[in-house]
C-alpha cells in the first residue's frame, strides 16, 4: 500500500470503547489526536491519515439491506463498499478497529472482521499490520468523466481572453470595497444581520434609487427596487412571475445572450425574436400579427437592450422605444430593459433608461457584473407596482434575500462617492482600450468594420462578404489561442422572424444590416477582458488572424 494522504482527518476525541484502536498522545502540542500527532506502535508512518473512530461516524446504514434481505455480514460489506466508492471514505482513512465497530453498530466483532477481510481481498480495503485497517488507496474507482460541466466550467479557455461580458477583473477596487465593508460593517445595526426583506437591505435600495435617477434617470424608489444576484436571477424572478400572470411568451431581440433565452425557456415561456436593424429591435413589429396572441400563447413582455444592444451596439431609436412603451400599455405587457454596461459610455451624450417613459410598464434592470465584477453577483430591478409583491415572493422563496454584507458595502460605496470615482476610472480605461483596438484594426486590417463601439466593453468586427466563413475564422482564432465568439453564437434562432409572423429570412437579416450583411462573418471582441499586460500580446493575435481572413 502507498503512502497514507498527508490530509489531516476528522480528530476524534478520547475512543472509549477502542482499545485496539490506535490512541496516540499528542507531542507537539498542536494536534490532539493520532490524526496530527502519530502513533508510539507505528512510528509515524500513519500520522496524518484521515482517522474514523466510531461506526456511528462512518454513517453506514445496514438496516435498509437488512430489510432488503441482506445477511449482518453481507450488509456490513455492502455499505463500506458503497461507502468507499462514492468517496465518503477517502483513500487511506483508517477504519475502526473490529470490536468498535462491532460495538457502534451492535454486531458480533467476528462478523466485523470478516467483512473487513473480505474487502480487504476484493482490493477496497488494505490492512498492515500495526496499522489496522485502511482504505485502500486506489480503491475509490474515478467517477467516469467529469460531473455535469456548470457555466463558467464550459468557458473555453485560450491564451488571449477576448470574449465579451466582463470586466478587466484586475480593475476591481480592493481598497475602495475594503474601505467601504470595514465602514459599513461598523455603523450597522444589529438586525442587518437578521433575515431581512426580500427586496434587499434598505441602505442599499436608498442609494440605488439615488444613483439612478442621478446617471440613469431612473424614476424609482427604495419601496420598488429589488436586489438580487445577478441580472440573471432578477431575469428568472420576473419570467417567472409573469408566466404566473398568464405570459406564454416573451419577445427578445434577434442577436442576445444565450444564457438569458435558457433562463426564460426555463421559467416555461417561448421566445419570440424580434429583428435588429441599426435602430435597434423591431418593436414596431410588437404590434403586428405574431404579437399579440391570446390565451396560453399571450406575449407578456419584451426584453430588450435599448442602451447598447448585446451584442450588436445600436442603440434602440426614440420611435422604437416608445413603439415598445405603447405596445405594453395597450396590451398589458412589461418592457424589461437590461441597463447592463449604461455606466460605460465613451462618445455621445448617455441615453437615459427607457425605465423614465413608463415606471408602470417598464422593469429596469441593472447589474454591478461590468461595473465591479460578475462574481459579486449583485444586480437590481426597478419594478412596477404591480410586479414588486409577485417578484419579491419568488425571491423569498428562491434565496430568502440577497446576502447582507456585500449589500451594507455597496451602498456604501455608492454614498461615498468611491463607486462614481472606480466608474469614472474604468471609463477611461476601457476607452482607451477601444482606442488602441480600433487603431490597431485600421492600420492592420483595413478590411475589418469595427461596429457598436460608443459604448460598453466590447465591439463586433464585421468582415467583407467573400471573407473565410465565421466557422472557419473562429478554428483560426482557437489555434491562435484567441477566446472569443462570432456573432452567430448570439443568434436567437433560425426561426427568428417567423416567430413574429414575418417572411422566413434568406440570410442573417435577424441582425443590424450594418453589422451582418448577407451573412458576411463578424467576431465579437470583448476588448476590457485582458488585463492590461495581455492586452498588447491578445491585439496582435487578433490582428494575426484578421489579415488573413
Ligand atoms: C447582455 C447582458 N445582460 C446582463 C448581464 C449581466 O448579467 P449578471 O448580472 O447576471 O451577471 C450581462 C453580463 O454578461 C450581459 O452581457
Amino acid at each position: 500500500m502507498s503512502r497514507p494522504r498527508t490530509t489531516p482527518g476528522p480528530v476524534p476525541s478520547a475512543p472509549r470503547n477502542a482499545p485496539d484502536t490506535p490512541r496516540s498522545a499528542p507531542r507537539d502540542g498542536l494536534g490532539t489526536g493520532p490524526g496530527s500527532s502519530g502513533d508510539a506502535r507505528d512510528g509515524g508512518a500513519r500520522d496524518h491519515a484521515p482517522w474514523t473512530a466510531f461506526g456511528s461516524d462512518l454513517h453506514l446504514d445496514l438496516t435498509g439491506r437488512r430489510a432488503a434481505g441482506a445477511g449482518l455480514r453481507a450488509a456490513l460489506e455492502d455499505a463500506l463498499r458503497e461507502a468507499v466508492q462514492d468517496g465518503r471514505l477517502a483513500p487511506g482513512t483508517r477504519l475502526p478497529s473490529s470490536r468498535a465497530l462491532g460495538e457502534d453498530l451492535g454486531i458480533a466483532r467476528n462478523t466485523v472482521v470478516e467483512a473487513y477481510g473480505q474487502l480487504t481481498a476484493e482490493g477496497w480495503l488494505g490492512a498492515r499490520p500495526g496499522s489496522g485497517t485502511t482504505v485502500a488507496e486506489r480503491a475509490a474507482p474515478r467517477p467516469a468523466g467529469r460531473p455535469a460541466a456548470v457555466r463558467a466550467d464550459r468557458r473555453p479557455t485560450g491564451r488571449h481572453d477576448l470574449l465579451a461580458g466582463r470586466p478587466d477583473l484586475s480593475l476591481f477596487p480592493r481598497s475602495a470595497w475594503l474601505a467601504s465593508a470595514r465602514r459599513a460593517l461598523a455603523v450597522a445595526p444589529h438586525d442587518a444581520f437578521d433575515y431581512g426583506s426580500p427586496l434587499g437591505r434598505i441602505e442599499l435600495r436608498r442609494a440605488l434609487s439615488d444613483y439612478l435617477a442621478r446617471v440613469r434617470g431612473v424614476r424609482t424608489d427604495p419601496d420598488r427596487l429589488l436586489v438580487c444576484a445577478g441580472f440573471g436571477q432578477g431575469l428568472g424572478l420576473l419570467a417567472a412571475a409573469l408566466r404566473g400572470r398568464g405570459a406564454g411568451r416573451i419577445a427578445v431581440e434577434g442577436y442576445g445572450l444565450p444564457p438569458q433565452r435558457e433562463v426564460l425557456r426555463a421559467a416555461g415561456l417561448d421566445l419570440a425574436p424580434l429583428p435588429l436593424d441599426s435602430h435597434g429591435a423591431r418593436t414596431d413589429l410588437l404590434d403586428g400579427p405574431g404579437g399579440g396572441g391570446g390565451g396560453a400563447d399571450r406575449l407578456g413582455a419584451v426584453l430588450l437592450t435599448p442602451a447598447h444592444q448585446f451584442p450588436t451596439g445600436a442603440a434602440l431609436a426614440a420611435d422604437r422605444r416608445a413603439a415598445a412603451v405603447r405596445w405594453a400599455r395597450e396590451r398589458d405587457g412589461y418592457v424589461i430593459e437590461d441597463d447592463y454596461d449604461g455606466e460605460f459610455r465613451y462618445d455621445r451624450q448617455p441615453l437615459g433608461a427607457m425605465q423614465a417613459l413608463d415606471p408602470d410598464r417598464v422593469v429596469y434592470g441593472g447589474t454591478a457584473a461590468k461595473s465591479l465584477a460578475p462574481g459579486l453577483r449583485l444586480a437590481w430591478l426597478a419594478l412596477p407596482d404591480e410586479l414588486v409583491e409577485p417578484v419579491a415572493r419568488l425571491k423569498a422563496l428562491a434565496d430568502t434575500m440577497s446576502p447582507v454584507t456585500d449589500q451594507l458595502t455597496f451602498a456604501e460605496l455608492i454614498t461615498s462617492g468611491r463607486y462614481d470615482r472606480h466608474v469614472r476610472r474604468c471609463r477611461l480605461h476601457y476607452r482607451r482600450r477601444r482606442d488602441l483596438l480600433v487603431t490597431a484594426l485600421a492600420e492592420r486590417a483595413p478590411q475589418v468594420r469595427v461596429t457598436g463601439i460608443a459604448a460598453g466593453l466590447h465591439a463586433v468586427l464585421q468582415l467583407p462578404p467573400g471573407s473565410r466563413p465565421e466557422a472557419e475564422l473562429l478554428e483560426r482564432a482557437r489555434a491562435a489561442g484567441l477566446v472569443l465568439t462570432g456573432l452567430d453564437w448570439y443568434r436567437a434562432g433560425p426561426d427568428a422572424e417567423r416567430a413574429l409572423g414575418l417572411p422566413a429570412p434568406e440570410n442573417r437579416s435577424g441582425a443590424a444590416p450594418d453589422t451582418a450583411p448577407n451573412a458576411a462573418p463578424a467576431l465579437v471582441v470583448g476588448y476590457a477582458t485582458p488585463p492590461d499586460h495581455a492586452f498588447p500580446a491578445a491585439l496582435d493575435a487578433l490582428c494575426g488572424i484578421l489579415r488573413e481572413s
